[in-house]
């Protein structure tokens, strides 16, 4: 029997180059061997879009072409939408009994998008909603919904399947023993730097790459990347293990090419400019594969609704089951 992994995104932008070195291929590597449900988490994009369901929507059409254009194939993958299956709903109401609102204040995670949002909105920042604090909570309804025992993930997200591990032994030394408690894995790749050598690449840091930059958005953002600052002149010898330009070379260029950019780079023989320009070329035909699958589900949207559409039905197969055993655990499955 295949294990059951179970991870999800929250739409709210498109995919950059972060989230594919970070996860999405890592993703496309386990799709054989597991049975996977991939959760686009609508529900708890609202969390802090509640006032832009626009938003929300239009990218959670976009997050799920990007899925399909890095290579998760449906066959392989239950590719489906949180809103759409209310269990997960329920599921969170019955969850909320089991956590108490401390210990959801003392989430690492929630802690830090606490402070992020004071430092963008001053004292606004702190009033937070009952739904932003409750998320964890919900988190944990949606792999347990599905039964999830692998959860693939972010470094940043173990707090909250830490928590999820807590309500699950919790439900279970009081309903007796009916969920299953889900283990996070952290992806061998690390966090990809940005483009200005933040260790973190990310959209609102302004420094990502996105798998659907055009090539002149591509070339900007590549020329202005960040070099090894005590390089003046094109023939100083330069330290490429401070430039985003090789960091980036490493990630998409062929591993000979690399081993002669940062042999020239250390020796004076290789100007920043036109070690750019190659990269750009490299980044282009590094993402040539990936922006031919997007077009192709652009021109094709009836294809990627049926697919989100047979990917909810059969995520929506199982939580009802799981439900069915949580309602019978909890006495309150009545006319079933
Ligand atoms: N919190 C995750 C993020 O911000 C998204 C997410 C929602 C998730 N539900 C999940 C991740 C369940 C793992 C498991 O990226």
């Amino acid at each position: 029997m295949k294990k059951t992994i179970l991870t999800g995104l929250r739409p709210t932008g498109n995919l950059h180059l972060g989230h594919l070195f970070g996860a999405g291929q890592n993703y496309v590597k386990m799709q054989y061997d597991y049975d996977f449900f991939l959760e686009i988490a609508d529900v708890q994009a609202l969390t802090d879009n509640f006032d832009n369901p626009e938003k929300v929507r239009k990218n959670t059409y976009e997050i799920a072409k990007d899925l399909l254009a890095i290579g998760i194939e449906p066959e392989n993958v239950h590719l489906f939408i949180q809103s759409q299956i209310p269990e997960i709903a329920e599921l969170t109401v019955f969850f909320s009994n089991l956590v108490t609102v401390s210990r959801l204040q003392r989430n690492p995670t929630i802690k830090t998008e606490i402070a992020q949002k004071k430092e963008l909105f001053g004292n606004e920042g702190e009033s937070i909603t009952y739904g932003f604090l409750g998320y964890p909570v919900s988190q944990a309804a949606d792999i347990t919904a599905f039964e999830g025992e692998l959860v693939p993930v972010g470094d940043d997200q173990v707090p909250l399947i830490e928590q999820c591990r807590e309500i699950v032994r919790k439900f279970n030394s009081i309903y007796g023993d009916t969920l299953v408690e889900p283990e996070a894995v952290l992806s061998e790749t690390t966090r990809v730097k940005g483009l200005d050598g933040n260790e973190k690449m990310g959209k609102s840091l302004g420094n990502a790459v996105f798998l659907v930059d055009d090539d002149e958005t591509i070339k900007k953002k590549i020329m202005g990347a960040l070099t090894d600052t005590n390089k003046i002149k094109k023939d100083d010898p330069a330290n490429p293990d401070v430039c985003m330009v090789y960091y980036y070379h490493k990630l998409v260029n062929k591993d000979d090419e690399v081993k002669k950019i940062c042999s020239e780079c250390k020796k004076g023989a290789r100007g920043c400019v036109g070690c750019k320009k190659e990269l750009i070329e490299a980044m282009k035909e590094f993402l040539q594969p990936i922006k031919e699958r997007r077009a192709y589900y652009d021109e094709h949207p009836e294809e990627v609704d049926k697919v989100l559409k047979d990917g909810t039905e059969a995520a929506k197969k199982k939580a009802e089951e799981t439900m069915k055993k949580v309602r019978k655990a909890m006495k309150i499955d009545y006319y079933e």
